[in-house]
């Protein structure tokens, strides 16, 4: 596991954006798209917003997904699975880059047809705390055609990444640029956060 933790890291390293194919066993990621297909249609999916805390604000122009957040307190097996990993991923990030992530939080993650995310960064305004930010795709059988690609913005090019099932995406908080443009079909991840308090 730690090699694979060190293929992604030394990725970000390398172009900012780290990226893997194998950060989650394949049954994990399989059974996080399950949960999350049996939450979209027991509409239990709300929509997310923008912003943090009293500023809070559901703003379809700008976010159109639909979020569920995971907890260890869901009791499910798959979920605390991917915690037990992510609890792996950040120590030994803590013990190898000296980030002292102290927390993080997650989301399923589902974009109807049509909703997109326009061009963002990851940390509030009004709190610092989140570091990196962390996607894990759940979409079999992405065609280019099918679009929904993240498109990072890096100072001299745009990074086009598709939603593809399996793929880690990982990066600093505050620093790049990236929209979520929209798709042809349902596109489905997991996204969240390792923050410093
Ligand atoms: C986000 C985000 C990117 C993606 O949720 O902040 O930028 O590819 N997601 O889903
Ligand atoms: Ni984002």
């Amino acid at each position: 596991m730690e090699i694979i933790f060190d293929a992604l890291i030394e990725s970000f390293l390398e172009t900012k954006v780290g990226m893997s194919e194998h950060f989650l066993p394949a049954a994990v990621t399989a059974d996080l798209k399950a949960n999350l297909l049996n939450l979209y249609t027991e509409n239990k999916l709300r929509s997310a917003g923008t912003g943090n805390g009293a500023v809070a604000v559901q703003d379809k122009s700008m976010r159109g997904d639909l979020i569920f957040w995971l907890d260890r307190n869901n009791n499910n097996a798959a979920e605390n699975e991917f915690f037990d990993i992510l609890d792996r991923f950040i120590n030994h990030l803590n013990s190898t880059c000296y980030t002292g992530i102290t927390g993080y939080e997650f989301h399923y993650t589902l974009y109807e047809p049509g909703t997109f995310y326009k061009k963002h960064v990851d940390r509030f305004r009004n709190n610092p705390a989140r570091q990196f930010s962390m996607i894990f795709y759940l979409n079999e059988n992405w065609q280019q055609e099918d679009g929904g690609q993240l498109c990072i913005y890096h100072d001299e090019e745009v990074q086009q990444i598709f939603p593809e099932n399996g793929k880690s995406v990982f990066f600093k908080s505050d620093q790049l640029e990236h929209e979520v443009c929209p798709a042809k079909k349902p596109r489905m991840s997991i996204t969240g956060w390792l923050k410093r308090n």
